[in-house]
């Protein structure tokens, strides 16, 4: 069994940039699970299939394999074996993969790509239901937030560098329903686990959250 670290939260609160840093630090895996739904996200929307219709995505997705490996210390993600990692960050993936999210059948098919990389390696896994429901022993568990407007600015400035024109009002509207959509769903929902430690990243640096959670960790395993 490996050591795990579960970060869990809503969109833009900064769990990739966190968990890949503390990750690095530390020698562990990252694991980021958001790109796995993506990967189901992807194949949907190649198939034509409707979010709406969770009981032929939920059949279909049976023949969707997803794998991941890594590469210096960066997540690859396959869908039958074809590498789809550059597919998966449009807003059309990150839509449709907070529907299909929502879908059970889509996250039983996910539990085991997702629990036998935690048995098998140390990792630091983000998403949003690893501390309740994936990793539920996790050694130490996360959970990160900021605010609303913050969280906007931070995804509007990331699309902004990649040359991609957007607007931020637009960006708060999507990801307050996603927020929504994530918390509300009933399989496997949005939210904080009874023994994770909440960390507000609104107004602190990615290196400070970063040496916060290395320091819960430490002091974790010094206690265990
Ligand atoms: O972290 P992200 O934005 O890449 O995640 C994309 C979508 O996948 C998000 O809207 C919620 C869903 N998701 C989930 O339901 N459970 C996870 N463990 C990770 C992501």
């Amino acid at each position: 069994m490996g050591i795990n670290i579960a970060i869990d939260g809503p969109a833009g609160a900064g769990k990739s940039t966190i968990a890949r840093r503390v990750a690095k630090e530390l020698s562990f895996l990252y694991v980021d699970t958001g790109a796995m739904y993506r990967a189901i996200a992807y194949y949907c929307i190649q198939k034509g299939l409707s979010g709406s219709d969770g009981d032929r995505i939920g059949q279909q997705i049976q023949e969707a394999q997803v794998t991941i490996s890594h590469a210096e210390g960066e997540q690859m993600v396959f869908l039958n074996s074809e590498n789809v990692t550059s597919f998966l960050r449009s807003e059309e993936v990150s839509h449709m993969a907070s529907v299909v999210s929502a879908i059970p059948q889509v996250r039983r098919h996910l539990l085991a790509l997702q629990q036998s990389l935690a048995a098998n390696h140390n990792v630091v896994m983000d998403g949003r239901d690893i501390g309740t429901t994936i990793l539920p022993n996790a050694q130490l568990k996360i959970f990160l937030t900021a605010n609303p407007a913050t969280r906007a600015k931070r995804r509007y400035q990331e699309l902004i560098n990649k040359g991609v024109s957007c607007s931020e009002e637009e960006i708060l509207k999507e990801m307050t329903e996603r927020d929504e959509r994530d918390s509300g769903r009933e399989a496997s929902p949005l939210c904080q686990a009874e023994d994770a430690v909440l960390v507000d990243t609104s107004d602190l640096s990615i290196d400070e959250v970063t040496e916060r959670i290395i320091a819960l960790y430490r002091e974790k395993m010094k206690r265990s």
